[in-house]
């Protein structure tokens, strides 16, 4: 790979032969995902507060379990997609750099991983069973039937793994502010919509 740029030199690097920007799908993708997140953590805590009425909690319960699995369904088909079409070039140069940004995207897709599966076995597992409605559309089966011993322990790991998603969601964030205020690169410009060939810097 030949690169012709490094932070701090207004571009992020550019490689022979890989493509300027993300493909749109998975451009597509990363913000929906990162939508239906944030409207996870918003329903979580209305979803939990006891002082509501049952009704309301049960509907909030099942709109989050299944805004939950489309976004399993959008990580397998991003992760699919990330077989067969080549991502740009590594945005930063530095080693140590890029091994950090791998961490912590691997880290995400860990998150966005666990978050779905820990959560459906929760709900199989719960000691009162509840049916899984998706949008009420069908009952998705559940995979494991109740048990207390795994119902406490998804619900812990249910937890964590939504507090890391926090924790890397934050340090992801902070990354992307210091190529954009202290590399000034058009890093935010290449997981965006654009035809052809994306501007080989925000200053130009
Ligand atoms: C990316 C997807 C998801 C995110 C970001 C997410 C996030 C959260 C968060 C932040 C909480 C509150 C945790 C706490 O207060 O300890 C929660 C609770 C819960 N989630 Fe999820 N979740 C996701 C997917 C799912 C799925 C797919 C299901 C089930 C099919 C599910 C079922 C539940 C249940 C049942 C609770 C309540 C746990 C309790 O009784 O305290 N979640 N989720
Ligand atoms: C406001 C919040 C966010 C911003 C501004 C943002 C921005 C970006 C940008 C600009 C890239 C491209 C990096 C590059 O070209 O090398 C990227 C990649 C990535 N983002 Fe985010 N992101 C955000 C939230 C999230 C969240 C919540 C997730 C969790 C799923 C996530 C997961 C990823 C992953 C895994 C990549 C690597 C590309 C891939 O493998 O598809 N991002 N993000």
């Amino acid at each position: 790979m030949s690169a012709r740029a490094v932070p701090g030199e207004g571009a992020v690097p550019q490689a022979k032969g890989r493509p300027r920007r993300w493909h749109p799908a998975l451009v597509a993708l990363h913000w929906l995902t990162l939508i239906l997140i944030a409207a996870q953590f918003l329903i979580a805590s209305p979803m939990q507060d006891e002082t509501r009425n049952l009704v309301e909690r049960f509907e909030l319960y099942q709109l989050h379990k299944s805004i939950g699995l489309t976004v399993a369904g959008f990580v397998v088909a991003r992760l699919l997609l990330r077989l067969v079409i080549k991502p740009p070039a590594p945005a930063n140069e530095g080693r140590l750099l890029r091994l950090a940004s791998d961490a912590v995207h691997s880290g995400l897709y860990l998150c966005v991983i666990a978050l779905p599966v820990t959560g459906l076995l929760m709900a199989a597992a719960s000691p009162i069973q509840i049916p899984t409605l998706y949008f009420g559309l069908f009952q998705v089966p559940h995979p494991i039937g109740p048990d207390k011993a795994t119902y406490e322990l998804m619900l812990r790991l249910h937890d964590w793994a939504g507090n890391t998603l926090l924790a890397l969601g934050a340090v992801h964030f902070g990354a992307v502010l210091v190529h954009i205020a202290l590399w000034h690169d058009n890093l935010l410009r290449r997981m965006w919509f654009g035809r052809g060939k994306a501007q080989p810097s925000l200053r130009a």
